[in-house]
């Protein structure tokens, strides 16, 4: 399989490294990240791999890829997801992108019309498969907890207006109650994770969201609870942070590398 990369930071990086040592039928034809230093100094840490360095999506486009991993931000989503799909199959990571219907419309249209994937890992959530099973038939609920130290919370302008200070929470507190669609608006950074178990459910505006912080937990934690026609489910995930870069889920890059593997597999266990 051919594979491009746009984004060449935490997760891009780990997942051409992983490629690089582990995957040998898979060929990382080209690199592409805004900051064309960062995808040099990645193509020099490959030891069997050659991609080719992109100055542009169009660029990269013209190694021919049949799989465009994104790794780079929401705005990459934005701007090449309804190109890419024109040439190829894509992966994206900047899930929370799609929190924004007409996009995500816009991207499934594309990809039935050219016939092509579009690859969501389950990040750093747990519980992703049995979601998508239960939605099958039918679905009560769905909750997403996320519960973080009030040290890893950005104090988001809906904080301020709240008149919550992070800076000032001794004790477990509940900062948000609602629905996705709306959460990710406040809370930008926690957009990847309601997304993604948006779309494995009953999307954004049915998925309910509460944010808690906790000063006696250190670890970025997500409690999933679904209730349905086929009974009850709840995991809990206590991420711990990826060497490279303390805001990304270790969990995430690996769910990244094992979607990948899933593709270029002939075995797909799990829903
Ligand atoms: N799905 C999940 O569960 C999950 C988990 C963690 C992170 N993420 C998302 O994955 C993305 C990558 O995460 P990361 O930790 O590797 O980030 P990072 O900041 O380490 O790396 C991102 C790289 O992409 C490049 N980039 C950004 N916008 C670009 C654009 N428009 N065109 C080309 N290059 C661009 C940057 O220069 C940077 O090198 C982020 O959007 C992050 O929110 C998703």
């Amino acid at each position: 399989m051919r594979v491009c990369l746009i984004g060449c930071g935490n997760i891009g990086k780990s997942l051409a490294v992983y490629i690089d040592e582990n995957m040998f039928g898979t060929d990382l034809v080209g690199l592409f990240d805004k900051n064309r230093e960062k995808s040099i100094r990645l193509k020099k840490k490959l030891k069997r791999l050659k991609p080719h360095v992109a100055y542009s999506i169009e660029e990269l486009l013209m190694f021919k890829p049949e799989l465009v991993i994104e790794a780079a931000s929401q705005e990459a989503v934005r701007d090449y997801a309804e190109r890419i799909l024109d040439e190829s199959d894509l992966m994206i990571l900047s899930v929370g992108a799609l929190t924004t219907y007409k996009l995500y419309q816009t991207l499934l249209k594309k990809a039935k019309e050219k016939k092509r994937k579009i690859y969501i890992p389950s990040g750093a959530i747990l519980g992703v498969d049995g979601v998508k099973s239960g939605s099958v038939g039918k679905i009560e609920e769905v909750t997403l907890t996320t519960i973080k130290n009030p040290k890893s919370m950005e104090q988001t302008l809906y904080l301020s207006k709240k008149g919550v200070d992070l800076g000032q929470i001794r004790k477990r507190t509940i900062l948000y109650e609602g629905y996705a669609e709306e959460a990710v608006k406040y809370f930008p950074k926690n957009v990847n994770v309601a997304a993604t178990l948006s779309y494995a459910g009953i999307g954004p505006q049915k998925t309910k969201v509460r944010i808690v912080v906790d000063p006696d937990v250190k670890e970025n934690i997500h409690e999933i609870y679904v209730k349905g026609d086929f009974g009850e489910l709840l995991t809990r995930a206590k991420n711990v942070p990826s060497p490279q870069n303390p805001r990304t889920s270790y969990l995430a890059v690996l769910s990244a590398i094992r979607t990948l593997r899933k593709i270029s597999e002939p075995v797909d266990v799990g829903t």
